[in-house]
């Protein structure tokens, strides 16, 4: 497969370069700039990501070039241009003027392979602190903006392109275009990574791996471990087991529907009623972080017990992606641990299993574009991100099962609005809170004194940021009465207007 190696600074915008490409059906994959992988005939190209650092700094990422420069094609994007200049002998240094945000393109070497087909005016986002003051000699300008003079250039006789802009990002209007002429036309990469050749050959591999052994996977209804587990099932059919866990804390009904699904697939698959089990180490439980990590180890306790039962498993397959993948080996930048357990996983020393993780190399949205392909139904696939822990972390004081009851029925009232008024698929997640607050209300004569929900619906690309969703008022207004007449406990509703930073999405 050809393949283009990016090499991560610690960008934000690293995994943004690696959709784009693979946005054009080639396959690229991401690593540490200081493990660098061994580059192998699939190698077609380099790209090096932005970065937090300035290259002037003392503890700033310096790559090994030896087996990159003039020998395969190489794109420098921002951090990586600047780098690069200072290396053949430039002047960078902190910008006098600001360089953040959008600009325009006021030269355009158009006869530069990078270019060609961008229009001149074209906007660029551009996000850097320093800038190439002076560009060493044997490096060509291909673009400027009105303030950045060596917005891009090549290094004349190699295939080594470089841009302060960011073509990753959406405001780069023609970004698309400048990452295909770059993966396409300058390192001749075949554009024929699909999802039906993911499949083709995922399910070859895991063939080959597996051979006959017995293979444990843990479904949760989420759209990874149903793709993980169909594929598995194309591969090796019934060798494959599958253990649905009921810890009392998913949404209304949604246990027996989805079990029902997966038998309709052809999954072999058990489901294990333990709702008890986890309302039991639940009581009592207020802190957010202790109930995770309750949930967490009663989930393992359960699954292991189970899997136990599979007499002669080899192996435990998992719907790990890819940006789990890259968060554990990432250039760390200035973000740190705001929850604990996103990246949950793991297995237990004990258990002696090999772990099979087939969409280890994909983004969320290929994993749901593999999902259409092998034919799992929309409504599986298209299911908004569930965090693990579940109601737990929306019942914001101790859970107990009346409480779980009663945001069941809120958040089943809200959802199946947002899907009767056509604005399931517009958003991104959405879900009720139950706080932990009782408010004075009047029902007919009488007063009231009960529970208030709160309301979240929000929009994102992958979690990391958010925006709350501008639902219509007439649909919230709908929502907010048919709960408080219908849900028992509930007398008042409010909804949450807060972005993602600072507030996170789950309140908890
Ligand atoms: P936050 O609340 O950090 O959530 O803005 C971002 C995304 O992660 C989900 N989330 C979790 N998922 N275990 C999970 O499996 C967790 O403990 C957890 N906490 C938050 C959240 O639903 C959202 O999609």
């Amino acid at each position: 497969m050809d393949t283009i190696i990016i090499l991560d600074f610690g960008s934000q915008y690293t995994q943004l370069i690696a959709r784009k490409i693979r946005e054009q059906n080639v396959y690229c994959e991401i690593h540490p700039f200081d493990k660098i992988p061994a580059l192998t005939a699939d190698v077609k190209g380099v790209v090096f990501s932005g970065s937090p650092y300035s290259c002037n700094a003392a503890d700033a990422p310096v790559p090994d070039m030896s087996n990159i420069k003039g020998k395969l094609p190489l794109l420098a994007v921002c951090y990586g241009a600047q780098y690069l200049a200072k290396w053949g002998g430039g002047r960078v240094q902190q910008s006098k003027i600001r360089e953040y945000g959008r600009a325009n393109l006021n030269f355009i070497d158009s006869s530069n392979p990078l270019m060609k087909g961008v229009p001149m005016g074209s906007q660029v986002w551009m996000s850097h602190g320093d800038t190439i003051e002076v560009l060493p000699e044997g490096y060509k300008t291909i673009c400027s903006t009105e303030n950045v003079k060596y917005a891009g250039y090549q290094i004349e006789g190699e295939q080594t392109y470089a841009i302060q802009f960011h073509p990753e990002v959406h405001h780069s209007v023609d970004g698309n275009t400048l990452l295909r002429n770059f993966v396409v036309d300058i390192c001749g990469c075949r554009q024929d990574w699909t999802p039906a050749s993911f499949i083709e050959t995922t399910v070859k591999e895991l063939c080959e791996k597996v051979g006959g052994d017995k293979v444990v996977l843990g479904l949760s209804g989420g759209v990874d471990s149903t793709v993980a587990a169909v594929l598995l099932n194309r591969a090796i059919g019934h060798q494959l087991h599958c253990i649905f866990v009921d810890n009392g804390l998913l949404r209304k009904n949604e246990f027996e529907s989805v079990l029902e699904s997966y038998k309709d697939m052809g999954l072999n698959v058990k489901g294990v009623d333990a709702k008890d089990r986890f309302y039991g180490v639940l009581a009592g439980v207020t802190e957010p972080e202790k109930k995770r990590k309750a949930i967490g180890k009663t989930f393992i306790d359960v699954f292991d017990a189970e899997a136990k039962l599979i007499t002669d498993a080899k192996w435990l397959g998992q719907g790990t992606i890819y940006p789990d993948v890259i968060e554990s080996s990432s250039v760390k930048g200035p973000s740190q641990t705001i929850k604990s357990h996103h990246n949950v996983g793991g297995l237990p020393d004990y258990m002696k299993l090999k772990l099979v993780e087939p969409l280890r190399s994909l983004f969320k949205d290929e994993v749901r574009r593999v999902g259409r392909q092998l034919g799992i139904k929309d409504e599986l696939i298209g299911r908004h991100p569930f965090p693990g822990p579940g109601l737990a972390i929306r019942i914001l004081s101790d859970v107990t099962p009346e409480k779980v009851h009663i945001l069941q029925e809120v958040d089943h009232i809200f959802i199946q609005g947002l899907r009767d008024a056509g604005l399931y698929d517009k958003v991104w997640q959405a879900g009720a809170m139950l706080l932990p607050v009782q408010s004075v209300g009047v029902m007919g004569d009488e007063r009231t004194y009960e529970s208030v929900v709160a309301l979240r619906a929000v929009e994102s690309v992958d979690g990391m940021t958010a925006d709350w969703s501008h639902l219509p008022y007439d649909f919230m207004a709908k929502v907010s009465n048919e709960i408080i007449n219908r849900v028992k406990g509930v007398n008042r509703v409010c909804y949450d207007i807060s972005s993602k930073p600072p507030a996170t999405i789950e309140w908890e």
